[in-house]
């Protein structure tokens, strides 16, 4: 498959705030799906570490390891070459010190060929932007609610309701854009702090259930597809039913297995007559 586009950059990420138009990102998980994102000029795919909710069936993001992380990101580069690629940076991979967060980040540009990383922080973690930035690592920092921090937030909630909350995320954006952050992501935020936040800066901000002022929107995939297995369940719009659909081609091919409807002759590989003639033979002289 040939792209009809030029490579999405950070700099065209950068133009569309610029020029006022509104950036897509979809989470991505395999080569196919990907494939028909870059058929449908999505600009950016997130390998998020919803991965492990979403393809592995865990309640929580946290069991997500980088070993799968970077497995799922070449896939996905493979499927969509010109889009901008992130990977998620999954728990443990770069909180426990700045280097370690370098080495793990490096994996996601050289091994799967990301554009940039996805940390989520809050000040605390500004040393940690600084250095991967100073390693020429590209992040794109997480802010809001940061499902990772799930056990110490104690569920999944909307975060900055209260005026304090609210004005240390703004602060909390504007260190990330200082300490060198390229992006901005703000999930779970009521749509006046997003909107806050996407004008005081130059950077793009992709908002994931934050309102409509943000530069650009993510979801998860599986939410928007109706696919269900999502946890927690995002309430994001749905533009397909693919739990119904699924769910009836199974039904229906288990009808047909079971009927004997499938596969019929036309729908098997036959022996050449003379073929036949010759095995049957064959059987035949075996037979005792
Ligand atoms: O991992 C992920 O899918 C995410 C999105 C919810 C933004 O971080």
């Amino acid at each position: 498959m040939m792209s009809s586009r030029n490579k999405i950059t950070i700099s065209t990420l950068r133009a569309r705030k610029r020029e006022g138009q509104k950036i897509t990102m979809l989470t991505c998980y395999d080569y196919a799906t990907a494939r028909l994102m870059e058929e449908a000029q999505i600009d950016s795919l997130l390998v998020g570490d919803t991965y492990a909710e979403v393809c592995l069936g865990h309640p929580t993001t946290l069991p997500a390891t980088m070993e799968h992380m970077v497995t799922v990101a070449e896939a996905v580069r493979r499927g969509a070459p010109t889009a901008y690629l992130v990977g998620d940076m999954p728990f443990l991979s770069y909180q426990v010190c700045p280097e370690e967060g370098i080495r793990n980040a490096g994996l996601f540009m050289a091994k799967a060929g990301c554009d940039c990383v996805k940390v989520e922080v809050d000040r605390r973690l500004v040393k940690t932007v600084e250095a991967m930035t100073a390693a020429a690592i590209p992040v794109m920092a997480h802010l809001g609610l940061k499902p990772q921090s799930i056990q110490s937030l104690g569920g999944y909630r909307v975060q900055g309701k209260q005026a304090s909350a609210a004005l240390r995320i703004i602060e909390d954006a504007k260190m990330m854009e200082d300490a060198g952050a390229v992006a901005l992501l703000v999930e779970a935020v009521p749509k006046e702090v997003a909107a806050q936040i996407t004008e005081s800066t130059a950077l793009p901000v992709i908002g994931c259930v934050s309102g409509p002022h943000c530069d650009g929107q993510v979801v998860v995939l599986h939410d928007m597809l109706g696919f269900g297995g999502g946890h927690p369940p995002r309430s994001v719009k749905q533009y397909a039913r693919l739990h119904e659909q699924l769910l009836e081609a199974f039904q229906a091919y288990a009808k047909d297995v079971g009927e004997g409807a499938f596969p019929v002759a036309k729908e098997s590989a036959a022996m050449d007559p003379a073929q036949l003639k010759e095995l049957r033979r064959a059987l035949e002289k075996r037979a005792p």
